[in-house]
């Protein structure tokens, strides 16, 4: 247990899949309460019984304003503030350029661009509300990706949302740091979650990919949702203070 977070309160979206549960868990670790957000609620039963009092659930869409707008409202009828927000759920999709369609490209950049964004300004007014007593004590991170400084064949959509996503970053870095809100992405190398399967669906052998990814990653290993986690954890602290409009490569060394 470590309480470097202890007494914030942060909003994570995707919370039911691989890394927002591991921030969850983390985050709930250090001591930060958490309003946890997924478009589904399958999990979510586990996910309460794990967390109890420290996690309010909430299933909803971050595509939908509303939906944006009840969650910091939970946070703020909780527990009073809102010191955290951890922009994670995204969707993987993968296509031979060929074959994308409108429909492809506008889902994804929809649900990895967009929905960031609109999180992002609904969560703003809360985040900013009193931050001129204690700058730099309120941060964002956005899961971008490896995928977002790089690209890779049958991705482009999803380079292209995660591209956006790191430039959005770096545009409200220009824009609220002069009031003290710390901004930040992450950029994971492929994990094996649902959306890391999702990418390597198109091989015959998804295995054979995972593992040619691990060969060509200097540290010879594949991320964890606890490195993202632990990432998120430190972004966030008080010991990452100075550290504003990063996008932090968390990849083992996949790109030298
Ligand atoms: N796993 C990887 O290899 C990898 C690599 C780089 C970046 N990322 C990024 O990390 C983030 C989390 O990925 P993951 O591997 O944990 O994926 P995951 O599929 O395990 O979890 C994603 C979660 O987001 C939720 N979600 C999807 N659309 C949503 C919406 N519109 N509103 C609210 N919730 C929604 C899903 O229900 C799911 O629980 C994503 O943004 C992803 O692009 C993942």
């Amino acid at each position: 247990m470590n309480n470097r977070l202890d007494g914030k309160v942060a909003l994570v979206t995707g919370a039911l899949g691989g890394f927002g549960r591991a921030i969850t868990r983390k985050f709930v670790s250090d001591g930060t309460k958490v309003v946890a957000v997924d478009v589904t609620d399958d999990g979510a039963e586990s996910l309460q019984d794990e967390f109890g009092d420290s996690v309010k659930f909430l299933q909803g869409d971050h595509c939908v304003r509303a939906h944006n707008e009840a969650a910091v409202a939970l946070a703020l009828d909780t527990w009073g503030k809102l010191d955290i927000l951890v922009n994670n759920a995204g969707i993987g999709r993968t296509a031979a350029f060929s074959e994308v369609d409108d429909e492809l490209f506008r889902e994804v950049i929809d649900v990895n661009l967009m929905g960031q964004f609109r999180l992002t300004q609904a969560a703003l007014p809360a985040m900013l509300d009193g931050l001129d007593s204690q700058p730099l004590s309120r941060s964002i991170v956005f899961l971008s990706s490896g995928l977002g400084l790089y690209g890779v064949a049958r991705s482009a959509p999803y380079a292209v949302s995660k591209h956006g996503v790191n430039g959005l970053m770096r545009s409200l870095a220009a824009e609220y740091g002069p009031r003290g809100l710390r901004i930040n992405s992450i950029c994971p190398g492929i994990a094996d979650t649902a959306l890391g399967r999702m990418t390597t669906a198109w091989a015959d052998s998804p295995e054979e990919v995972f593992e040619s990814l691990r060969q060509a990653t200097q540290l010879r290993r594949l991320i964890e949702p606890e490195d993202i986690a632990n990432a998120s954890a430190f972004l966030v602290s008080d010991d990452a203070r100075m550290i504003h409009s990063v996008a932090l490569r968390v990849d083992g060394g996949a790109h030298v």
